[in-house]
């Protein structure tokens, strides 16, 4: 019987799809398993599940001979060596679209957030700072007729887009062949949705932090390493930038004493982008798919690119 190793519980009905017919290891641990347990779950497996918290590069492959099918419960692939997966002849599957719309929903509430200052209105409740209705108090940003550019004019930046554009705002999608620089002088809100590459990495440094308009707000719940942690830290601290709401950073999970988190104006999730049943359920469901059509030799219905 096949076997496939899984590298987290997903409590969702996909999985019985593959213990139908095959032998399944389920990593129950709270935690992701280390490289080591990660070597020692695929030394004799067919398949394997994996999440984005797991490492897949040629040494891990190296130790897997009898892998047949890697199916990423994600959308994106940035944690597989694409490259490796490749030499050795292993297709790789994500789960596009079934995540569009929670992951738009998500950045919708970010940019909300950020744009009418919660943290620091909801702050100033329990502070007693709210001591009456203030003319000029929590002033925050009007949506409509605000510019958002969308860097990453993919599946979920055109879901960001159409939602914005139904708050009023004006909305400007930038790819790899547009002027960014221009781009995020102009806007009110910059909002990130390219995958992390070898081309994206650290994209938004410090010289493009101050590219941005005074007081913009930025907004990231496509990957943390598409943002200069440093950078960003000083762009707060400066006040060059408005407020920054993140749902990814670099490094992930953020240890609670990391200097970012000192930063005014600042909301950090703990990438939550995806987190709904319904959106939850729909990965697991496409990664059994991939799975099962990797292990028998079919195309995958969903492969990374
Ligand atoms: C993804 O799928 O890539 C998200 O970051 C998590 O759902």
């Amino acid at each position: 019987m096949p076997r496939c190793f899984v590298t987290r519980t997903l409590p969702f009905p996909a999985l019985d799809r593959l213990r139908a017919a095959h032998d399944v290891t389920v990593w129950d641990g709270p935690l992701p398993p280390s490289p080591e347990e990660l070597r020692s779950g695929v030394a004799s497996a067919d398949g394997l599940l994996c999440l984005l918290t797991d490492r897949i590069d040629d040494a891990l492959l190296d130790a897997a001979p009898a892998l047949k099918v890697i199916s990423n419960y994600a959308v994106g692939a940035d944690n597989v060596d694409l490259d490796a997966a490749r030499a050795h002849g292993i297709p790789v599957g994500v789960t596009p679209d079934v995540l569009t719309d929670a992951t738009a929903d998500l950045t919708l509430a970010l940019i909300l957030t950020a744009a009418r200052r919660l943290p620091e209105a909801a702050a100033a409740v329990t502070t007693g700072e709210w001591r009456t209705w203030e003319p000029a108090g929590w002033l925050g940003l009007e949506l409509r007729g605000a510019r958002l550019v969308v860097v990453g004019p993919g599946r979920i930046g055109r879901a960001v887009g159409d939602r914005a554009e139904a708050f009023g705002m004006e909305v400007t999608y930038v790819g790899r062949r547009d002027d960014l620089d221009a781009a995020v002088a102009e806007a009110d809100v910059v909002s990130l949705h390219a995958p992390l590459t070898s081309s994206t990495k650290g994209l938004f440094d410090a010289e493009l932090l101050a590219a941005m308009k005074p007081g913009a707000i930025l907004v990231n719940t496509a990957r943390g390493g598409l943002v200069g942690t440093d950078a960003l830290r000083a762009a707060l601290a400066s006040g060059a930038l408005g407020f920054a709401a993140l749902d990814v950073t670099d490094p992930e999970p953020l240890p609670p004493d990391h200097p970012l988190l000192t930063a005014p104006n600042l909301l950090v999730v703990p990438h939550i982008g995806s987190a709904t049943t319904a959106a939850r359920e729909r990965m697991a469901d496409l990664a059994v798919d991939n799975l099962l059509a990797g292990l028998d030799g079919r195309p995958l219905p969903h492969a990374a690119s």
